[in-house]
């Protein structure tokens, strides 16, 4: 059972001038997200989680869908799935603590099998994980005898170690033209697979499996964007449905959306996507009005600052992959490491 800790034993959580001197230069960044009110809850979680990090030589990534105190408060490094795997490749951090949900933290585990993975609440998962397992790549195969299988980062060890070659969605299309194939299996996204297939000559053999927060969206919502906020620029995530990519003016990745915000620097702006996508970019574009649609995965806002200080004092939830399956799943994480970021976003 996982516990809420409120104030681990020998720390005191409190708002002390120390404390509030300590995280001062964050309050002041996202105060336009956080407000000044609500930091005293927070900061001593910043002060304390910084002190820890310390002491364990220890890193915090975390996703672009993390909530703003802890993604300007205590992340180390910060990005999309792509970024996370680079990152966790090459630090050289004892301990990585993983602020995403949990095949983020396997995927980090895989790659650096000999450093410490901690994961804040190892129930944070992924309905598109949750819907392939590697006995059903095994009945592909037999299916469709020789024809790669191209797996979505958003999955499990067991289902990357039967797979050919990762992707995430800042490289899908050129993962799968890099196989040199004329068609893949694509899995479990099957609006990640439809998008890549609109891309490319490749045929592209889908599963159905879907993100339980960018399926939500309609393409009525974002003709309702448009006609409630003129002149909106509107972002979408390839993992939402096709009609709503169809209304969309740019679709890539979590860092491909922020990139495209930096670039364009549109007056108005939605993103199609989890919601804290909007909080954490607004801190770094003031001059942009973000509309923000509520989609919260309840398996990300499974991380909590508590939850994550929990993690560094008491060295848990520590993730494990047995060194047979990780053996394998890495040389399809590696293939896709050597392709690596190559957005096809339009
Ligand atoms: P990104 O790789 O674009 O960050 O997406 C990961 C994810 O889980 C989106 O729902
Ligand atoms: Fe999985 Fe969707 Fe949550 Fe991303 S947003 S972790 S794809 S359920």
């Amino acid at each position: 059972m996982i516990q809420e800790h409120a104030a681990p034993a020998g720390l005191a959580l409190d708002y002390t001038p120390e404390v509030a001197r300590a995280t001062a230069a964050v309050a002041a960044r996202v105060r336009a997200v956080i407000p000044p009110l609500e930091w005293p809850l927070h900061a001593p979680y910043v002060a304390a989680i910084a002190d820890w990090k310390r002491r364990r030589n220890a890193v915090v990534l975390a996703h672009n869908y993390q909530t703003p105190e802890i993604f300007h408060g205590v992340a180390d490094f910060t990005g999309d799935s792509l970024a996370l795997a680079q990152f966790g490749a090459r630090t050289e951090a004892a301990v990585i603590v993983l602020a995403g949900v949990h095949f983020m933290a396997e995927t980090a585990k895989i790659l650096s099998p000999g450093k410490t993975v901690l994961i804040p609440d190892p129930r944070a998962g992924c309905s598109l994980a949750a819907s392939i397992t590697a006995a059903d790549i095994r009945l592909l195969r037999q299916r469709y005898p020789g024809v790669p299988v191209v797996s979505y980062v958003n999955t499990s060890a067991e289902v990357k170690a039967e797979s050919d070659v990762c992707c995430t969605s800042a490289n899908a299309v050129a993962v799968v033209e890099s196989l040199g194939a004329p068609r893949v299996i694509f899995l479990p996204d099957e609006y990640l697979g439809r998008y890549v297939a609109g891309q490319t000559a490749v045929e592209v053999i889908l599963w159905r499996g879907h993100c339980e927060v960018h399926e939500r969206f309609t393409a009525a919502e974002l003709r309702e964007f448009r006609a409630g906020h003129p002149g909106i620029h509107v972002l979408a995530h390839p993992e939402c449905p096709p009609e709503v990519l169809a209304e969309a003016d740019f679709v890539g990745s979590t860092a491909a959306m922020i990139r495209h915000v930096g670039e364009a620097r549109p007056r108005r702006v939605v993103m199609v996507t989890e919601c804290s996508m909007s909080d954490n970019v607004a801190v770094e574009f003031p001059d942009v009005e973000f509309v923000r649609p509520c989609a919260l995965c309840p398996h990300m806002k499974r991380i909590t600052l508590p939850k994550i200080l929990h993690a560094l004092e008491a060295m848990e939830h520590r993730v494990e992959v047995d060194p047979a399956v990780a053996a394998r799943a890495r040389e399809a994480l590696a293939r896709m490491l050597a392709v690596g970021r190559r957005e096809s976003g339009r």
